[in-house]
């Protein structure tokens, strides 16, 4: 007979956090450690014996045992207020759990971006704009200066949209929420609209901060006929939120990154919340030479004739993502023509191969001759004609 442990690894779970906070508050750093570890694990089982709920529970169990590691703080709770009684004290205590609750799953979309700007080739006006953002949010300033609170990143897949917001939190060292639709409007969460909020609000406690919203039309399509409530609700919420942000003169950057492929598909509502709208194009020539140094970094590719591979990138209207792929592509050609006989290691143990070496030896242009035949560029020159018609009607100047 199957058992149904739940019940009382809830109670376990509320102990925890309960004593968790009582750490806190007490300034005992370890103690909380500590705690933070025992939410983890009793969220791990819990994780075992619902696999219904599984992923919810593995992503709060990840969140404490951040907190535990110290990479992130703990969410503030509103102070209890001694001496109030019964049904106000009940009260407060529920909603602050709520709150604390929707703070935490807005804390779990915190990643930690190791990109900078140098890991990104070409796109040197892009990367330009964006600086300046992020520079005029931090510079003082005359307060009728506002900093730009949301910007429109659109053009093909692939292109380093993702890549863009990322290097904008990690050269900034700023919190970063990496935002994706089907996780707000996911089953889960539940309440999505007020997980945006909780969100901006605990943007706004960890900021510098930097949402990023990825896949931004397919949450903005929320606003067709055929759209549940709750999804009309989120977008209506993201844009209160960034009309609201406006005001907040104490955040000093709270900058709001959506990526589209499909900017045409956003309606005037939307647009008008982002006045930077930024098209980050296929990589030209130069920029396609770049990536694929950037890519290559630690193997010889002196002996290739970059500005001629980068040529057939462009014709092939290859993005970012399709040359890594060549790269890896051409790579392996070149590790298993070195290695041939690279399975029968596989018995080994880990220990013996750590102590030999992989051989290499200089990529040659017959390394990629198989990849850039192979990998096609899903992008059609309707497309980029009407991304540049899109741009010169909508985009920045
Ligand atoms: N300009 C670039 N410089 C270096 N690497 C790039 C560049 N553009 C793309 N890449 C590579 O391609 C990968 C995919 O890029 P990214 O995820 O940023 O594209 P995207 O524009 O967000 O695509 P999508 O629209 O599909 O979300 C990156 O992880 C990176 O390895
Ligand atoms: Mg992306």
């Amino acid at each position: 007979m199957k058992v149904d442990l739940t019940g009382p690894l809830f109670d376990a779970l509320e102990k925890s956090k309960k004593d968790f906070r009582v750490e806190t508050g007490a300034g005992n750093t370890e103690g909380a450690k500590k705690k933070a570890r025992d939410c983890a694990a009793l969220l791990h089982q819990l994780a075992k014996n619902s696999p219904e709920q599984r992923q919810g529970y593995l992503e709060k169990a990840l969140h404490w045992e951040r907190i535990s590691e110290g990479e992130i703080s703990p969410p503030r709770r509103q102070k209890a207020v001694p001496g109030k009684v019964t049904s106000a004290k009940t009260h407060a205590a529920v909603s602050g759990d709520l709150e604390e609750e929707i703070l935490e799953k807005a804390e779990g979309m915190i990643s930690v971006s190791p990109v900078r700007w140098s890991d990104i080739g070409g796109l040197d006006t892009v990367k330009r704009l964006m600086m300046e953002t992020v520079v005029i949010a931090g510079l003082q300033k005359p307060e009728s200066i506002r900093p730009w609170k949301g910007v429109l990143l659109f053009g093909p897949p692939g292109t380093g949209k993702t890549l863009i917001a990322a290097a904008a939190a990690g050269s900034l060292n700023a919190t970063f929420y990496d935002v994706k639709a089907d996780r707000i409007l996911s089953k889960y969460f539940g309440e999505s609209s007020k997980l945006i909020s909780g969100l901006y609000e605990s943007a706004r406690r960890h900021s510098p901060a930097i949402v990023f919203m990825d896949e931004f039309d397919s949450l903005t399509q929320a606003r067709g006929e055929n759209t549940g409530e709750a999804t009309r609700k989120v977008l209506s919420t993201i844009l209160t939120e960034l009309d609201g942000l406006q005001d907040k003169k104490s955040v000093d950057l709270l900058l709001t990154l959506a990526a589209t492929n499909t900017p045409w598909d956003l309606d005037n509502a939307v647009l008008s919340r982002f006045p930077r709208r930024v098209y980050v194009t296929l990589p030209d020539k130069k920029a396609c030479g770049d990536i694929i140094r950037i890519q290559m970094e630690g193997l010889d590719i002196s002996r290739l004739k970059l500005d001629v591979i980068a040529g057939e990138c462009v014709s092939g209207r290859y993005s970012g993502r399709d040359i890594v792929n060549v790269c890896q592509q051409a790579t392996w050609n070149m590790i298993n023509e070195e290695n041939r006989d690279l399975h029968l290691l596989a018995d080994l143990p880990f220990d013996e191969l750590k102590k030999r070496c992989l051989k290499v030896r200089p990529l040659m242009r017959s390394d990629f001759t198989g990849a850039l035949e192979k990998i096609r560029s899903p992008v059609t020159e309707d497309d980029l004609e009407h991304y540049e018609q899109w741009n010169s009607e909508y985009g920045e100047s």
